[in-house]
């Protein structure tokens, strides 16, 4: 009996020094002092015994099992020691090794023009209004005093979804919505896309931006909209900047101007962004046609207004210096991230 306790403890211990990982040792452990293990079944069959002797083997299966048990904790340590070690080795990270570089977007020229203009206007107490960019013909239209002969109405000009709708060629038809849902004073600008019919070339693109304005209240006079242009010139192209109104005509105001701005750049002695006009053509504005006004349910007899509207694209371009509008269009960030 002795002789087999012996056997058994040298092959544990051999089993237990080879095994090469936790799982293995546990095995082991089973093998040897699991309930069905080898040292186990001895201490179980004690009772064939002669009572002289179980004492003895007893304390002898215990002392056994006791050191292969202390031997299975001892490896078990070390596995798990050399565990950790390979998570600290694999997991390690190197402070010192460059930072993957975080791409950051930048506000496009088109949205930061846009988000400028809202602020001044802004700060001037206008709201900010919206309207459908697939647009009925009567408000892109009929409601701004474009009759049904108008050349502006051409489908070389216009998209037309329908006969009566269109992707809106302007912003102006949020001025007959605005006028329709609100009593006066208003007071807004809107800005969004508009869409034509023109092939892209380095000024044009069958889809751009523009803000229109729109100012109806009472005793509102030819005057206020100098004003007006003239501070949110001064506001978004610098201090300096003079204006001047040109006549013009649009069906949709009378008398109709055309504002220009001196150059930003050289300040009105000629060069190559304004091409050595010294002013820059910026936008159309007038006085509220009295038909637009009575379309849209306002009486003429007892307000007035005045309108403008502008390419979002024109003034980008000259404030940040781009000489072909495509840029804008092309999303390439390294054109892109130089504003
Ligand atoms: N809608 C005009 C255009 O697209 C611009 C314009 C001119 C808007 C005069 C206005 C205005 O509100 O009064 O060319």
């Amino acid at each position: 009996m002795k002789e087999q306790i012996a056997q058994i403890k040298e092959r544990a211990l051999n089993e237990i020094e080879s095994a090469t990982n936790a799982k293995i040792l546990d095995e082991v452990r089973v093998k040897y002092l699991g309930k069905k293990g080898e040292l186990t079944l001895i201490l179980r069959g004690m009772g064939s015994l002669a009572p002289e002797e179980r004492p003895i083997i007893g304390s002898l299966v215990n002392e056994v099992r006791d050191e292969l048990e202390n031997k299975i904790e001892e490896r078990e340590t070390y596995f798990e020691n050399l565990e950790i070690e390979r998570k600290l080795v694999e997991e390690n990270i190197d402070v010192t090794m460059p930072s993957k570089r975080n791409n950051l977007g930048s506000v496009h020229p088109i949205t930061q023009i846009i988000n400028d203009v809202k602020e001044i206007f802004i700060g001037m107490g206008y709201e900010i209004a919206d309207g459908p960019e697939v647009e009925l013909a009567t408000y892109n239209f009929d409601k701004l005093n474009t009759p049904p002969d108008h050349p502006a109405r051409d489908v070389q000009d216009t998209f037309y979804i329908t006969e009566d709708i269109v992707l809106r060629s302007q912003t102006s038809p949020v001025q007959a919505r605005v006028m329709e849902s609100k009593k006066p004073p208003i007071k807004i600008i809107c800005p969004g896309a508009v869409y034509r019919s023109d092939s892209v070339d380095a000024t044009h693109s069958p889809v751009f931006h523009q803000i229109e304005g729109l100012v109806i209240d009472k005793n509102i006079s030819m005057a206020d909209l100098k004003g007006t242009l003239e501070m949110f010139a001064k506001k978004c192209l610098g201090e300096k900047t003079q204006i001047r109104f040109r006549p013009h005509h649009f069906p949709f105001t009378e008398p109709s101007a055309e504002a220009d701005v001196s150059c930003f750049v050289c300040g009105g002695k000629g060069c190559r962004v304004c091409k050595g006009e010294g002013w820059i053509e910026l936008l159309g504005c007038g006085m509220v046609h009295p038909n637009v006004l009575r379309y849209c349910g306002i009486d003429p007899e007892e307000y007035t207004g005045f309108a403008f509207g502008f390419g979002v694209e024109r003034i980008a371009m000259a404030k940040f210096g781009i000489d072909d509008m495509r840029l804008l269009y092309e999303n390439d960030v390294r054109f892109l991230k130089q504003f």
